[in-house]
């Protein structure tokens, strides 16, 4: 059985001050989760938030990590770094860094292998542009990308690794993939896990659906046998709105 995952990405939200008084709010609202809970926050957050965070059950997480250790990489922040800031999690490869700031599916397994063996514990994320899923390559795409960013880990390591699927027409755009949309293309990238790394590591990845998930959807999404958790934009930016998502099988 997957332990379910729901992470709550702030982007670009939230100073220290607003960061710390999120975190205060959320502490007691999710405190009961069954699931494992995350905040993904600017890196200047990092610090309040996990102190903020102490004695909880809210894991810490950054939004992007670059992949060389030290060196002349000027405004850019090492795994390191980052993990001595308080970040357990730190996500790779979402579609903003991809569509914004020019990051590729070999930028992308550069930060996972720098991450993973940093001890950081990654969330990739994946997904395909409308026209891509008009035109027919979602399932190729999904599995392409999974595959490149996941190139030179061990199976233990690919184990750790969370998958977040986020079709980037439904991302902050209140359009939600259908329960059965979602659950399909998860379970090709389940699939294509299974086809390089065998069936024992598939089934222990930790495969999340992003894109509009709010508590009005939520339930539906997480009854799918394949969604393992959520990775929540918008919604994830108020402390009650982000606990209903949280315990949304309570
Ligand atoms: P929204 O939930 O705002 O659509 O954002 C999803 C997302 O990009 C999470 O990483």
């Amino acid at each position: 059985m997957r332990k379910a995952i729901i992470a709550g990405n702030w982007k670009m939200n939230k100073t220290p001050a607003e960061a710390k008084a999120l975190v205060e709010a959320l502490k007691p609202l999710v405190k009961d989760a069954t699931c494992d809970v995350v905040v993904c926050v600017p890196a200047v957050d990092i610090a309040t938030v996990k102190a903020a965070a102490e004695g909880s059950n809210i894991k810490v997480a950054a939004q992007n990590v670059h992949f060389m250790e030290s060196g002349a990489y000027t405004g850019e922040l090492s795994a390191e770094m980052l993990k001595a800031a308080g970040a357990e999690y730190v996500i790779i490869g979402h579609s903003e860094r991809r569509q914004y700031f020019g990051e590729t599916d070999f930028t992308v397994n550069k930060r996972v292998l720098a991450a993973v063996k940093a001890g950081l514990k990654v969330i990739v994320c994946v997904g395909e542009k409308k026209e891509e899923r008009v035109d027919g390559y979602t399932d190729a795409l999904v599995a392409y990308q999974t595959l490149i960013a996941l190139t030179g880990l061990t199976d233990d390591e690919v184990k750790q690794v969370v998958v977040a699927y986020e079709p980037v027409w439904a991302i902050g755009t209140g359009l939600v993939a259908t329960d059965e949309q979602a659950n399909e293309t998860i379970c090709v990238i389940r699939k294509a896990i299974e086809g390089r790394y065998g069936k024992e590591v598939a089934d222990a990845v930790r495969i999340q659906y992003g894109g509009s998930m709010k508590p009005s959807n939520v339930k539906g999404l997480m009854a799918q046998p394949e969604i393992d958790g959520g990775l929540i934009g918008g919604a994830s930016l108020k402390a009650e709105d982000f606990s209903l998502v949280v315990n949304y099988d309570k």
